[in-house]
C-alpha cells in the first residue's frame, strides 16, 4: 500500500524543502523512493532525517507542482528539519538504512516521533480527484493530451460534486499548469 504524503527536508541553506511522495511502511519502518535526482534525496542523504506529512489541505500537493512552495512550518521536536503546520498529523523519521539504485533509490526510515494535530474527516472524492490530477500534471510529457484530456473530464465530475474552496483552487492553479504547458509546447513545435 502506498500513501501520498508529502516530505519535509533540510536543504544545505537551512530552508525546508517540500516534495509530495508516495510512501510505503514495512515492519516498522518507513520506506521514501525519490527518483534521482532530487532535492528530497540529496537532503536524507545529507541530514540523515525527513518529516512526513500527512495533509487535507491539497493546495500543498497542486501547490508542489505549481511553483507554490511556501506553506507555513514548525519545527520538529526530535529532529533537526521542519513539519507542515498544516499536517494533520506528522512523523519525524531518522534514517536506518539506504539501498541505492540508479533510477530510484530507497531510504529506509526509523519513526522516532508522532504526533496527531488534527483529525482525519472523512475521504473526500474531490480531494482525490486532485491528487490524480497532480499526477498527471507530474507526468505532462509522457501523456498525450487525448490521455489527459479524458482523466481531467472524469475526475472533474468529483470536483463539481463535492470540492469545498481548497480543492477548488488545487484544481484551478492544475487546469493552469496543464494550459501553460501546452502554450509552450506549441511554440516549442512552430520554433
Ligand atoms: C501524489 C504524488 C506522489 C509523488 N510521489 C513521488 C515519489 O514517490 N517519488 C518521487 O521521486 N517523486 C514523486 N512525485 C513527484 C515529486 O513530488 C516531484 O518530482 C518532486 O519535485 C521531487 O523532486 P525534489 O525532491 O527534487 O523536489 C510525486 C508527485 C505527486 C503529485
Amino acid at each position: 500500500m502506498i500513501q501520498e504524503i508529502i516530505v519535509t527536508t533540510t536543504n544545505k541553506d537551512g530552508t525546508t524543502h517540500i516534495a509530495p511522495m508516495g510512501i510505503r511502511e514495512e515492519a516498522g519502518e518507513i520506506i521514501i523512493a525519490p527518483f534521482k535526482p532530487s532535492a528530497t534525496l540529496d537532503n536524507i542523504l545529507r541530514n540523515n532525517t525527513a518529516v512526513i506529512n500527512r495533509i487535507d489541505d491539497v493546495r500543498i500537493f497542486a501547490g508542489c507542482l505549481t511553483g507554490r512552495k511556501d506553506w507555513p512550518l514548525s519545527a520538529a521536536e526530535k529532529i533537526e528539519d521542519f513539519r507542515l503546520q498544516a499536517a494533520l498529523s506528522h512523523v519525524e523519521l531518522q534514517l536506518e538504512s539506504f539501498e541505492d539504485d540508479d533510477l530510484r533509490p530507497c531510504f529506509y526510515c526509523k519513526p522516532v516521533h508522532e504526533v496527531t494535530h488534527r483529525p482525519f474527516k472523512g475521504f473526500n472524492r474531490a480531494q482525490a480527484a486532485v491528487l490524480e490530477a497532480a499526477i498527471l500534471v507530474s507526468r505532462l510529457h509522457m501523456l498525450s493530451n487525448e490521455k489527459i484530456d479524458q482523466e481531467l473530464e472524469y475526475l472533474m465530475i468529483a470536483i463539481d460534486k463535492t470540492a469545498g474552496e481548497n480543492e477548488k483552487i488545487a484544481w484551478k492553479w492544475l487546469i493552469e499548469k496543464i494550459e501553460i504547458f501546452r502554450k509552450e509546447s506549441l511554440k516549442d513545435k512552430s520554433v
